[in-house]
């Protein structure tokens, strides 16, 4: 009798874009894992380990908006996610559920090219902002938040960072400046003014645009500005890597990394 596969989830809402499942399930055909990825659409950001648990599924990634909701609702939390206070992942042993932060250190990886960093710009202070900032912060790496508005600053600021908002910012040399605002995914605006942006390209070297899959007005203007520039994929790829062998206890090979990337090139199904 063949064995039952098993099941792995992305829950978010919206869910219908993730590439997630594509990527996932390019790795388990290619190495003949007999499991599957689906996606689920969650209304109820409170059920999220219900929902994990009743599904029976052996792990899930989580997206937006429910990162923080999976994060209180776990049994255990590992490593970086207890400072970031969100997780992405969620793995099933021992009947309890483990949570892991992979977007952290998936966006440490997708900077390796950029080479020494010792000072970052991070515009955006949603939960991606968290993850990165607590990431570099872990790697002794000076960091600075500038947002739109102040209420989301109250994290970095418990967390010891300097924060600013469009009001008070003040110039300074960063080596990188990271984009983690939704400004320019689904339109073509600049995360700031754009002549304040020309001014802090001025004195950078790096820049990495967390969106993928287009060039924001933002990344366009670093590469104009003849900045180093990097878009999101890789970031994107690397936390589904590093969720793929928390899910199979594996450590994946470069074809199967090369296979999961080729796949976020496709369609989302
Ligand atoms: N590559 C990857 O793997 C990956 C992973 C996760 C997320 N992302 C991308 O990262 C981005 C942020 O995600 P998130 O989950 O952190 O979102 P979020 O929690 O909703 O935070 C959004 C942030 O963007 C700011 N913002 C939104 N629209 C803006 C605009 N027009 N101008 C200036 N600031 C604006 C918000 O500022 P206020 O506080 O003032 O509202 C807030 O700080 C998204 O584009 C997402 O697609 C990529």
């Amino acid at each position: 009798m063949s064995q039952e596969k098993e099941k792995f989830l992305i829950f978010g809402n919206p869910v219908e874009h993730s590439k997630s499942p594509q990527m996932h399930n390019s790795a388990f055909e290619h190495l003949n894992i007999n499991s599957y990825y689906d996606k689920y659409l969650l209304t109820d950001g409170k059920k999220i380990k219900d929902t994990f648990n009743h599904e029976n599924a052996k792990g899930a990634n989580i997206t937006v908006p429910f990162k923080e909701d999976a994060f209180r609702q776990a049994d255990e939390v590992v490593g970086i996610a207890n400072e970031i206070e969100a997780v992405n992942t969620y793995i099933k042993k021992d009947n309890k559920v483990f949570a892991y932060n992979t977007d952290a250190p998936g966006f440490m990886k997708a900077i390796k090219d950029f080479g020494k960093i010792k000072s970052v710009l991070i515009l955006g202070a949603g939960g991606t902002a968290k993850a990165i900032a607590m990431a570099l912060k872990e790697e002794n790496i000076e960091v600075r938040i500038l947002n739109r508005s102040a209420e989301k600053l109250a994290f970095f600021k418990t967390q010891g960072f300097k924060t600013y908002t469009w009001g008070n910012f003040q110039m300074n040399h960063y080596d990188l400046i990271v984009n983690s605002t939704s400004a320019g995914l689904k339109d073509e605006d600049y995360p700031i003014k754009k002549t304040t942006l020309e001014s802090i390209f001025l004195n950078a070297k790096f820049v990495f645009d967390c969106i993928y899959g287009k060039e924001t007005p933002f990344l366009k203007l670093a590469r104009l500005e003849g900045l180093k520039v990097k878009d999101g994929e890789d970031m994107l790829l690397y936390q589904g890597v590093l969720a793929f062998e928390l899910f199979t206890d594996t450590t994946l090979d470069n074809q199967t990394i090369e296979i999961m990337r080729k796949s976020l090139k496709e369609e989302s199904l």
